[in-house]
């Protein structure tokens, strides 16, 4: 099967708001492996929020705990994990990603993004400022980053099916 060729886990990477987290559930229910969210993972290790570790600890101390978390979920063979925005940005989580996983860059454009970040309040980057300014900054500056995945679909405002069905096509 798919699953058993793969034996490396799906690794979702891309801007907030883009729909990894959803997609990721859809695409590993679709596929019968597991799935986990990098920030919830990094919420239930710190017992905290993400938003309260930027505001408490500060933003590098975030990214090294989300490294630490990744690390450790990167030792599943068949399990789809979606990463907050930030984490393939790092060099060394980048890295880690690309050796042990399947990287997959989730794209969408900025009205998007916007409508879908607009939802609630629990970005730390986009408190206190326009949010489409942040986010148009943020997904230049990332893009180059997000574009070392070797597997590339993007989302629009369509049902998240469409997109998974195109996961699975692109890994066929
Ligand atoms: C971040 C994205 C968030 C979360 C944190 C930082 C980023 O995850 O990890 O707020 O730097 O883009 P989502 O991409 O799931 O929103």
């Amino acid at each position: 099967t798919l699953v058993a060729r793969l034996a490396r886990p799906l690794v979702l990477v891309g801007m907030m708001g883009v729909g990894k987290s959803s997609v990721g559930r859809r695409l590993a229910a679709e596929l019968d492996i597991p799935f986990y969210d990098a920030d919830d993972e990094i919420e239930k290790a710190a017992q905290m929020r993400v938003p309260e570790i930027f505001d408490q600890f500060g933003e590098d101390y975030f990214r090294d705990g989300e490294r630490r978390v990744i690390e450790r979920l990167l030792d599943q063979n068949h399990a789809v994990i979606a990463t907050g925005g930030g984490a393939f940005v790092q060099q060394q989580t980048a890295e880690m990603i690309l050796e042990r996983g399947i990287a997959i860059w989730l794209d969408a454009d900025l009205e998007t993004l916007l409508e879908r970040v607009s939802r609630n309040d629990n970005r730390p980057l986009l408190r206190g400022g326009n949010k489409r300014a942040i986010l148009a900054r943020l997904k230049a500056e990332r893009e180059p980053s997000y574009a070392r995945a070797p597997i590339k679909v993007t989302s629009g405002k369509g049902p998240h099916g469409e997109v998974v069905a195109r996961i699975l096509e692109a890994l066929k």
